[in-house]
Order: C-alpha cells, then structure tokens, then sequence
C-alpha cells in the first residue's frame, strides 16, 4: 500500500510522466498493487481499512491520484490521466465489493464449520448411578429394625482376635476357629496383639456392651472375611447384619417373635419360618433359623413338576444363625448374667439377596458389571 500511496503522492512531473503513452503503465503499476494487496484482506476490520486506504474521500489513493496527478496535469496528459483514473476507480470499487461479499460468507462458513451444529443427532444421556444391590439390601433390613427400635451401628472390618474370637466364648484352641479360618495382618515384630479380619459382625456385641449398659438394641451392618476359595456360593469378602437385643426381660418368645417378623417383612407375609438346633459358642441355646422355600412356596415341588432345586425338595431354605445370649458372653462384658437375658443373630446378606432377587451366583455382587447392577437401579 505504501509504494502506491508514495507514487499517488507524487506529481506527473516528479514520476517523471511527460509524455501521453506513459499514463497507461503508470496506471497497470498502481492496478497490479491493488490486486497484491488485496489478496491479503480476509476479515471484515482488515477490509475496512483496506477500502478507506483506496477509497477514502479526503486522503485515499485515488483522491491522491485525482489532486497530485489529474488537477495538474498539462492539457496534453489531461485525457490520458483521466481515462486511467476512471477506469482505475471503476476496477477498484468493483474489486473492493466483491472482496467484501467473500469475507462475510467466507465468515459464515468458518464460524459453522467451528460450531458443527448436527440438530438431528441425539442428545447426551447422562447415566445415573444407583446402589448397589448389597447397599440396597442393607437399608431394606436396616429400614425393617429401625422401626421396631433397633439402632445401627458400625464396627471395624480389623480386629483383635480377643473380640473376634475369645469374648465370644471361642478360646484359641476351640475347634469352631477351623470354621473361621481368616486373613492374618502382617504385622512388625513385637506388636503388642495379632490383628485379623474380621471374621463375622459378632465382635460388635462385645464392642457394643462394653460401651453401654442394657437395655442394648442394635443391629450392625458390615463387611466380614474368611479364608473361602470363591465359587457360587463363598467369597473370601461378603457381607453380614448382627443383631443383639439384651434387657432385664428379654424371652425367647421375643426372639423368634422379632425374627418372624423380620423375616415375613424382608420376604413377603406368605413365608412360613422354622428353626432348628444348631450351635454357636457365644448362644445358648443355639438355632439356624429356615424360612420356607420361596421358589416352589415350600411345597419342595418345582412349578413345571419334579423336584424344586432351590432348596432340594426339602420345601426349606437355612436362612441364619441366631440364639440366646451365652451367660459366659456377659462375664466378659461386666454385665450381670443373673439379671440380664437377650438374642442375638448373624445374617448374611449376599445369602438373604440371592434368595430374594434370585442370584445363582454370588461372584456377581463383586465383579461390578454393569449389565447386572443396572438391573436393580
Ligand atoms: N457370627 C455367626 C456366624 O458368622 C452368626 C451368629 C451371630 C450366630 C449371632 C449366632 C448369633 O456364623
């Protein structure tokens, strides 16, 4: 732009033009100038400029041209002059517009080329998480206690043999350890006890007592370990709710009462329930608690005909271990055997949803794949 703004500040005389036939490739110089530069104009601010610089009224270069070339122009230069800046001036305009109608649709195209606005495509789903069945079942049976006075509490997955074993009545070479063979912590040497992992909730008796005096009513949630190889039914992780009631006056009519009433409102009021000797060191007497089969309603018949296989024909499924507080319990706790009296329960809870939701494998609770947590959002 400068070298055409120099040339048009220049008079004929100085450019050294005297002759008529030197007008025309004056003009073809200042042209093919126009041309260079605007090919470099391709935004709107950049345009204006550009046509002010050519255009402008007062100092753009064909006024330029007009005073400093064709006002004084001798006679004999004056039609040449003229003819040139005419035609200059008509190319100029023409070229300046249509570089004007470039950039703005050119703009259009960049700035939807940047957005891509498709508005046939889909929106965007945000997926919303859910709980997972366990956490489900753990508030359903928590829900189902607390409206009957029980409270929730929780302990620690690490535990001291002395709480997981020896205060409930399990001294070291008692043979029901076996059953409970765990997950030792590797600890430095000199470390004042052995820590494991838990075994079941029932530490949390001893915990609990030992904190407060009755009347005790708690329930508590938790994960538990054991030394299982995994398969459809065992995993070396699962999951348990303890119970414990114990008061002045606690019967065991109050027991199976409590746990028939839990379980007809975990299963449904069509379940019939039972329970049978069983053993546990820390409940005197001990019983496993059944709840009529709830795949051929107890009938031990499989819907089609033949035996159920759920529970083998027999029209009963082992739900839990659960009994009445071993007085040997309460002498490790400072409580008073002769005057206090309770039950306590162990449920698990992958056991109680397999059943419930009919899951065949508990290896499923862990593996977190998507396609079976999403059935229970
Ligand atoms: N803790 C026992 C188990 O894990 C279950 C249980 C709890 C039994 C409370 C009786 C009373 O097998």
């Amino acid at each position: 732009m400068d070298s055409a703004r120099i040339t048009a500040a220049e008079t004929l005389a100085a450019l050294g033009v005297t002759q008529p036939d030197q007008v025309a490739p004056l003009f073809a110089e200042i042209r093919s100038r126009f041309g260079l530069e605007s090919t470099a104009i391709h935004d709107e601010p950049a345009w204006k400029t550009f046509r002010d610089a050519w255009l402008g009224r007062k100092s753009g270069i064909l006024a330029q041209i007009t005073d400093n070339w064709l006002k004084p122009a001798p006679p004999d230069l004056k039609r040449a002059v003229g003819a040139g800046l005419n035609e200059l001036r008509a190319h100029v305009e023409s070229q300046i517009e249509s570089r004007r109608q470039a950039i703005e649709s050119g703009a259009e195209q960049s700035a939807l080329a940047r957005e891509h606005v498709d508005l046939s495509l889909p929106g965007v789903t945000r997926p919303i998480g859910s709980h997972h069945l366990i956490r489900q079942v753990f508030q359903e049976i928590e829900d189902i206690f607390v409206s009957i006075g029980f409270s929730v509490v929780e302990g620690p997955e690490i535990e001291t043999p002395y709480y997981n074993f020896e205060a409930l009545n399990i001294p070291e070479f008692h043979p029901v350890r076996d059953d409970m063979d765990t997950f030792y912590l590797e600890l430095p040497k000199g470390a004042p006890t052995p820590l494991l992992l838990r075994t079941h909730t029932s530490p949390m008796q001893i915990r609990t007592m030992e904190k407060q005096k009755p009347p005790v009513r708690v329930i508590v949630p938790g994960k538990v370990y054991r030394r299982d190889n995994p398969d459809a039914t065992h995993s070396f992780v699962f999951h348990q709710v303890e119970g414990l009631a114990v008061d002045s006056d606690i019967t065991f009519c109050d027991f199976t009462g409590t746990i028939e009433y839990f379980v007809k409102q975990f299963f449904g009021p069509g379940v019939k329930t039972r329970f049978r000797p069983s053993y546990f060191p820390f409940t005197e007497p001990s019983v496993e608690f059944d709840v009529s089969c709830i795949f051929c309603g107890g009938s031990g018949t499989a819907a089609g005909g033949g035996t159920c296989s759920k529970c083998k024909g027999a029209g009963w499924i082992e739900l839990f271990g659960a009994g009445m507080v071993d007085p040997a319990v309460y002498g490790f706790v400072n409580y008073d055997a002769k005057k206090v009296s309770g039950f306590a329960f162990g449920m698990g809870i992958d056991r109680l949803a397999m059943l419930k939701y009919q899951i065949d494998d508990i290896q499923v609770f862990f593996q977190n794949d998507v396609r079976f947590l999403r059935q229970f959002p």
